[in-house]
């Protein structure tokens, strides 16, 4: 798939996936474009934990028991450390949101689908608890997590704002 045909496939898909299985190999090449993601300075903040394992995608879909949790055949756990790197800034969210977006174009050019779960991890202490589930050590926070499949339906492509309102040459205009 051509690379700006990628970026505009992608969406975040909400809905059940059908059964169609997601390999190893793939989980690690989409593991990898999050490993190649820019992080502040270099500091390589975000760890990744992959499951493919049902019992351990079943204990997250308890957790979050939404269509696309209840449905994966693998899911990517975006793993952050707040520690600072530059001075006392931290930029993990950002380290992470730059991997997650690696990780979103390469399922998507493998024919899979995701969403970007990250705001209802922050509720109803459901980071933690699936950090528990993953044995991940305290100290590192569960910050965005990506259901993975194959769409068993069509879903609703978001809009965006077309260039003129979103952007401009040399000076602003007016967007938005
Ligand atoms: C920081 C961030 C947090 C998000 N958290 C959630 C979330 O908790 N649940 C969800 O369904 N989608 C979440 N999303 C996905 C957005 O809702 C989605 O990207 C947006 O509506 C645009 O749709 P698209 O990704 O299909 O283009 C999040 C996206 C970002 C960038």
């Amino acid at each position: 798939m051509d690379f700006f045909e990628t970026i505009a496939k992608r969406t975040c898909y909400r809905s059940e996936f059908n059964d169609t299985p997601v390999s190893r190999e793939i989980l690690k090449k989409v593991v990898e474009a999050g490993i190649l993601a820019p992080s502040a300075c270099n500091q390589q903040t975000p760890s990744f934990v992959a499951v493919d394992d049902p019992e351990v995608l079943a204990k997250i879909a308890e957790v979050l028991p939404i269509p696309t949790c209840k449905t994966a055949k693998a899911a990517i756990v975006c793993v952050a450390d707040e520690r600072p790197v530059f001075n006392d800034i931290s930029f993990y969210k950002e380290d992470c949101a730059a991997a997650v977006e690696n990780m979103l174009l390469a399922l998507t050019a493998f024919g899979y689908s995701s969403v970007w779960l990250d705001g209802v991890l922050r509720r109803d202490q459901v980071a933690r608890r699936i950090a528990e589930i993953l044995k991940i050590p305290t100290g590192k926070r569960v910050q965005i997590l990506l259901p993975i499949g194959v769409p068993a339906v069509e879903a609703p492509k978001s809009g965006r704002l077309p260039f003129e309102k979103r952007a401009s040459f040399n000076v602003w205009e007016n967007q938005q």
